[in-house]
């Protein structure tokens, strides 16, 4: 079956299980302040999963897209993108586990008619931490569906992902995690919730994809949550019954049934494609990039990924009433549009690639929101603005950087490019690379240097006030750099000086930091790290810069990274005082904020492996925009 067809077949049939469809959410959700964009089909019904009566009743059904910036890094491979369509049903305090699994199991072997020995399952192994006992009536229930369907399936229980990974699934088909996969809210696992957050244990379904091979670099033995691409999560259903307390949890008010399964993934399984672009959805959204390419040419692949993800989400942002600009939404959707624009370059597309994709994507979704082909003309607009002011840009900064660079790309220019023609820095030293001009080797230092002294100058009252342009950007970095410093720190306090940082990588939405650690972090942590964290936040540390040479800075107690190079003379960030009270120190080119309390609440998003021996961690730090209301 094509994704219309799976789409309607879902809705249909939990419209005749005593479901009503409601109607999609906007991407930006207005009546939440806590996130960016809608990433799920629950979110928008909160106030309903915590008890408020729904003016639909108590069985509802819909198909919502959704949208997980975050996820930018991982598209390109065969399985991620950023943009995709959750199929939701919910039970709000009606059916429970002994309904919901065996329709799932029903609509997925009878109406979709998959294979079900390419099935299986998670359940929830129980936790003593957080007194919450192993899911025997979901075991049950899923044991009972696959014999009837005639298909063996012996109980594992793993745990964590890293156990599984140690030991294998053997004959397993139904799979026990612990909190840390089957466990499910708006902020991840039990240790990361804020208190009065829902929550609850889960069970997914997988979908094995049997002609891939394992990939070991994913660990030594494959199982439902591996990474590899072989086991494909299609559905999640959420037992959302607990609200977290300080030291706890409490039962909702009613227990509640939360099902997402994403569209794109049950389509790959309906057609047994291990790669989600070859679904029809996004299937003629390539293909128009092929018929875009120079002749004889095939295009990258991951280029070519990319594009139809952002342009895809570009599409839908656009349609959702959402500009690109330089703030918040805005600014995503801008950095979304303009890296499909560069990933159009790199295959050699030079003009028009987002207004060319608009109108095949809004066929393919021609039946289901029919509103998107209506406003076509206004998105491609829209879009075409954007691409030729970003092309515009780039013209000009290709064009001037020889004439500043003379024989050397400095640091220096590198800044003025970005200062004056609003050129990517990154732009800045691929362009010289592939013209033979040489880069100076310090230039990211000096040009966050520079950065932070303009940024430093462009301080003014307005401080507090939100301010637009690139600022937001930079300032949104500059967050996540403090905070880097005092996760780093966190780390080293909580699991020993053995951790040495070994990688960071910041965008304006997160931080990603690796370092050395021989095993999986616990819930508890993480949690730890996390409330280290806050609290220098909290204490608002002055973020004070002094220079020395690298042996006295080791010598205060600095840390560095991993395998760097310092020259004679380095700075050291301290947060608090250098040559008193301090937190930590840390050898850095900055920038950096004034004090800590800048930053606001620091939160681990994932914690996960990067290769052998390092482990990968992503964290946000989220603000609350404060309002301007006018009289
Ligand atoms: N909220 C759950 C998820 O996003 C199920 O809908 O996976």
């Amino acid at each position: 079956m094509d994704a219309g067809s799976i789409r309607q077949a879902y809705l249909d049939y939990f419209r005749e299980r005593g479901h009503v469809r409601i109607a999609r959410a906007n991407l930006v959700p207005r009546e939440d302040p806590t996130t960016l964009f809608t990433g799920s089909g629950m979110q928008p019904l909160i106030p309903y999963l915590l008890g408020s009566p729904h003016p639909d009743g108590t069985r509802l059904v819909d198909s919502q897209p959704c949208f997980r910036a975050e996820d930018i890094d991982e598209v390109g491979d065969a399985r991620h993108t950023t943009m995709f369509e959750m199929l939701g049903n919910w039970s709000l305090g009606d059916y429970f586990k002994s309904e919901q699994l065996p329709w799932l199991f029903n609509f997925l072997t009878e109406v979709l008619e998959l294979d079900p020995t390419r099935l299986y399952v998670s359940a929830f192994s129980g936790s003593p931490r957080w007194e919450i006992p192993r899911d025997d009536e979901a075991i049950e229930i899923w044991t009972e569906l696959f014999s009837k369907a005639g298909v063996s399936a012996e109980v594992v229980d793993l745990g964590t992902a890293e156990e599984a990974a140690r030991s294998g699934i053997g004959e397993g088909r139904i799979i026990l995690y612990d909190e840390s996969q089957c466990w499910w809210s708006r902020s991840g696992p039990p240790s990361s919730m804020p208190v009065g957050e829902p929550g609850g244990i889960d069970s997914e379904v997988f979908y094995l994809f049997p002609q891939l091979a394992h990939d070991p670099a994913f660990g030594a033995h494959c199982h439902p949550h591996c990474d590899c691409g072989r086991f494909v999560e299609i559905g999640n259903s959420v037992f959302m019954q607990y609200r977290r307390t300080e030291g706890g949890f409490e039962p909702l008010p009613q227990p509640n049934v939360d099902f997402g399964g994403g569209l794109e993934r049950l389509a790959m399984a309906s057609i047994d494609a291990d790669d989600v672009f070859e679904i029809d959805l996004l299937k003629s959204v390539t293909a128009a990039i092929d018929s875009m390419l120079p002749a004889g040419s095939s295009g990258d692949r991951r280029a070519k990924r990319i594009i139809a993800d952002h342009a895809r989400a570009v599409v839908f942002l656009a349609l959702d009433g959402v500009e690109p600009s330089n703030n918040t939404q805005g600014y995503v959707m801008r950095r979304f549009a303009r890296r499909a624009v560069r990933q159009g370059l790199l295959l050699g597309i030079e003009s028009g690639l987002l207004s060319a994709l608009v109108g095949p994507i809004a066929a393919s979704y021609q039946s289901a929101y029919p509103d998107l082909a209506e406003r076509a003309g206004y998105i491609t607009e829209v879009l075409e603005r954007e691409e030729s002011l970003f092309r515009r840009t780039l013209a000009r900064g290709v064009r001037e950087l020889p004439k500043l660079a003379g024989p050397l790309l400095t640091g220096d220019v590198v800044f003025t490019l970005f200062d004056t023609y609003g050129f990517p820095p990154e732009l800045s030293v691929e362009e010289a690379q592939s013209t033979g001009l040489p880069v100076e080797e310090g230039w990211r230092a000096r040009y966050d240097q520079l950065m932070a002294e303009q940024r430093e100058r462009s301080r003014t009252a307005a401080a507090g006030m939100f301010k637009g342009g690139l600022a937001d950007q930079s300032e949104a970095t500059t967050r996540l750099h403090t905070a880097t410093h005092l996760l780093y720190k966190a780390l080293r306090l909580v699991l020993g000086d053995h951790v040495v940082q070994r990688g960071s990588n910041i965008t304006p939405e997160r931080l990603r930091f690796d370092f050395s650690h021989p095993a999986k972090m616990t819930p508890e942590e993480v949690a730890e790290v996390e409330r280290i964290v806050n609290e220098n936040i909290a204490r608002d540390w002055p973020m004070n810069i002094s220079q020395m040479s690298p042996d006295e800075a080791f010598a205060e107690g600095a840390l560095g990274a991993f395998g760097d190079r310092y020259g004679p003379v380095v700075s050291v960030y301290t947060a608090g005082d250098p040559s008193g009270e301090w937190y930590s120190k840390e050898i850095c080119g900055g920038p950096h904020v004034h004090h800590t309390g800048e930053l606001g609440r620091f939160r681990i998003v994932k914690e996960e492996s990067s290769s052998a021996g390092v482990r990968r961690i992503r964290a946000v730090v989220e603000t609350v925009e404060p309002v301007t209301v006018s009289a």
